[in-house]
Parts: structure tokens; sequence; C-alpha cells
């Protein structure tokens, strides 16, 4: 195979082959093909796209390029996977349900970049919290715990860590087979049986149109069709952050507050539908059997004593989870006030995630500490009457000086109109290649 005729065979529209894709993504891996061949390849996928065929292709060529991961000792299990958003704290409400469910969920997580938060960076909160484990530690916690929770690894699909770091600096991320194919490599190399996709969309996802969700959603399923993987997305909005709270701390406390039955409307909605998809995929029942079961996990405390079970099994102090009193707090704090009457009309979640990165609570290069104390907590949500000098959120930082330009992104974030605003459905749809 010669690159060069790869690339113009692309770059003119044409279909490539199984065998081109895999010697393409295996030459990359191993250095034979350099970056700048890539690059152009990727650029030309981007312009010229991929069909359903070619863009399995790429996703088997990726997750064969390290480990696989197969558990056959783990029964039935099921994932999840989010395309990312700003207080979105899902999985830790939505894995220990489903674990109380029957269903064993290993989960392999990744770190925040940007104004997206991460479920490693979340856990990592926890003092003693341990995300770097063995292949051996993550089955035999799964085995007592149903649930574990890690860093993905190294050795899994390192073609797609390696590509993806070139799309990142060649203008080439946003490419719907190019997205589809990297989530989905990583899922196949972690072993998934049953996944359940949450494709967000709106200001603080990445998809910021319904409709590229869609066919990014769309794109996944039939990759999961192609390759047998029973898979369901379900497109949700992110317009406006998940529940009140953003930070780690403060996402793991309100993630608590959930499992203990008291947590905000949407995420308490989200986090059912989505245990209950999972559920569902993995055959313990209809739909509507699925969904009693999950909130019988969850307002029962059953879910929530196997997030303690889980985080004392991954060397965490589970104390902070029995009593998120004794979490760090920050030293400081600042409130943001309303300035006027009204509705609350929008509050742009990418706002808040950069507002709360600010902070200390994301990071802006891989490289960067993060503060698990400072974040933000809402005190509104879309809809919420509020009058002027109503406080509408509260900021939480270790330095006084971090606040100036974080007070002002976020007061930016929120939208005041005289009229009530038309509630925006959370689940958008579902796509799914079970019926
Ligand atoms: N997340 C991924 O894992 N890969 C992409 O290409 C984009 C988002």
């Amino acid at each position: 195979m010669h690159m060069n005729d790869l690339i113009r065979k692309k770059r003119d529209g044409n279909k490539l082959t199984e065998e081109e894709i895999l010697a393409f993504v295996q030459g990359y891996t191993e250095g034979s093909i350099p970056d700048y061949q890539a690059s152009a390849l990727a650029m030309a996928i981007y312009f010229r796209g991929m069909d359903a065929k070619e863009t399995a292709a790429l996703t088997m060529a990726m997750a064969n390029s390290g480990d696989r991961l197969t558990m056959p000792e783990m029964g039935v299990r099921a994932d999840k996977h989010s395309t990312g958003g700003v207080g979105d704290k899902t999985t830790l409400i939505v894995a220990p349900i489903v674990a109380a469910c029957g269903v064993k969920v290993p989960k392999m997580s990744g770190r925040g970049l940007g104004h997206t938060g991460g479920t490693t960076d979340k856990l990592s909160a926890i003092p003693g919290f341990r995300t770097d484990l063995s292949m051996k530690e993550i089955e035999s916690i799964v085995q007592t715990c149903g649930l574990c929770i890690a860093g993905s690894s190294k050795e899994l699909a390192p073609a797609d860590k390696k590509l993806y770091a070139l799309r990142d600096v060649t203008a080439t991320v946003d490419s719907i087979p190019l997205i589809a194919a990297s989530i989905m490599s990583k899922k196949f190399a972690a072993g998934a049986q049953n996944l359940v996709l949450d494709v967000k969309t709106g200001s603080g996802a990445f998809m910021k149109r319904s409709a590229d969700a869609k066919s990014l959603a769309k794109a996944m399923v039939d990759i999961g069709t192609h390759e047998g993987l029973r898979v369901t997305a379900l497109i949700t909005n992110m317009d406006a952050p998940l529940g009140y709270a953003i930070g780690n701390t403060l996402e793991v406390i309100e993630a608590v507050q959930t499992l203990q039955g008291i947590g905000p409307e949407d995420l308490t909605q989200l986090c059912l539908h989505l245990a209950a998809q999972m559920l569902y995929l993995a055959g313990k029942g209809t739909q509507d059997e699925c969904m009693e079961m999950a909130q019988h996990a969850l307002y029962s405390g059953l879910a929530l004593e196997r997030l303690i079970w889980m985080v004392s099994a991954q060397g965490g102090d589970s104390s902070v989870i029995t009593d998120t009193t004794l979490f760090r707090k920050s030293r400081c704090f600042r409130t943001v006030k309303a300035r006027s009457d009204g509705f609350i009309r929008r509050i742009d979640a990418e706002k808040c995630g950069l507002a709360a990165m600010r902070l200390g609570a994301g990071r802006t290069t891989k490289d960067d500490e993060i503060d698990p104390a400072a974040g933000i907590v809402l005190d509104v949500k879309p809809g919420s009457e509020i009058h002027s000098g109503d406080r509408i959120a509260t900021l939480f930082a270790e330095r006084d000086d971090v606040f100036d330009g974080a007070v002002e992104l976020l007061a930016d974030a929120f939208e005041v109109s005289d009229v009530e605003p038309k509630p925006i459905p959370l689940i958008i749809d579902r796509i799914s290649n079970v019926k």
C-alpha cells in the first residue's frame, strides 16, 4: 500500500477498503507512516466522510491496535459513555444503580479536558481513591462490588490515542466518522457488551446542534450493528449544566445526594433513564420493568451502598460518602446576584464550564493540577423565577485572585427574560439497534 495513493483515493471521494484502513492504522501506530501523511488522510476524511463500513473498519483497526479485554468470567455486563458535558456526574450514580440491579459495570473513564469534566477527576476528589488499576484488580473489584470505575489504560486502543492527538492539532477533531470510530474503538477494546451512549447536544456539548448529535449517535449505533454489539444512544440536552454542582468534590456530593433520593430532578431523571436502558440491553426485562428496577435501586439506598463498597474497594475513604461534610472545603467564595427581575431563560453550560475551569476545577493543558474543592453551585435552573439581588450562584476557590474573570464569565452565562420560557426536554431522542 502506498499512503500517497490512499490519501488521493479519499481526497477524490472514493471509499477505502478494510485492508487499506487496517494498513493505515497499523502503519501509523508503529511509526512507519509519518504524521504529515496521517494528517492529510484525516483531512481528506474530514471533507469526504466515511460510510458505515469504512467507519466500522477504522473502529476495529484501532480497537485491535493494543490490548483487548474480554472478561469471560464476568458474566452479563453493561457500559455507558457520555460524549461530555458540564456538571455531568451521571456515571457516579448510574453505575451503582445498574450494579445494584445485578448487572456488572466494569467502567473505564477519562479525565476532563477543557470546559467538560471527567469522571476520574471527580473520583480523585475522594481521599485515597485509586483509578490506576490493573486488569486483575478491576476484575476482582467488579466480582465483589458489581462495579469498578478505573482510568483507561495506555494499552487500550493506542492507535486512537496517537490519531486523536494528531487530530487535536490539525483541526480534524469534529468529523463524525472520526469521532464515532474514536469513541467506539475504546469501548470495543475495553470489552463492551451492552453499551448505552449519552450523546449530548447544546452549548456545553461537543455537538452544539441536535442534528449533528443525532448523526453521531447513528454512526456509533451503526458501528455496533456492524460488529454485533448491542447499543442504545440517548440524545440529551446539555444547553444548561446538569444538576446544580460543577467541580469535582461538589459533583461527588451532588451524586451522593442523588443516590440518597434528594438530588436535582434533571440529574435524577437522566440517571434513571440511562440505568434503565443499560438494564434493558442486558436483558433484565421490558423498558418499563427496567425503569422500575432502577427506581427501586435508587430510592431503597441499595445503589448508594454499592458506591460506598466501590469507594472502599478502590482505596478511597468512604467516610466522606457517608458524611459529605467531611470533604475538604475551598477557602474562598463569591456569589453572583441577579441584576433584574424575571425568569432564567438560559444558563450557558459552556460559560459555566469555562468559569469553573478558571477557579481550578478543570485543566487548560493536560498536565495542569486540579483543585478538587473548586467549582460552582448554581441556585437556579432555566425557568426559575428570580428577583433583582437574589443569589443565583456561588463560586468556590482556594485563592481570591482567580475570582475576577470567573465571576464575570459566570454572570454572563445567565439570560433573563420577562416571560417564562418553555421547558426544553432533557431526553431528545433514542436511537438503538435493539427494539
Ligand atoms: N471523544 C473521543 O473519545 N474521541 C473523539 O474523537 C472525540 C471525543
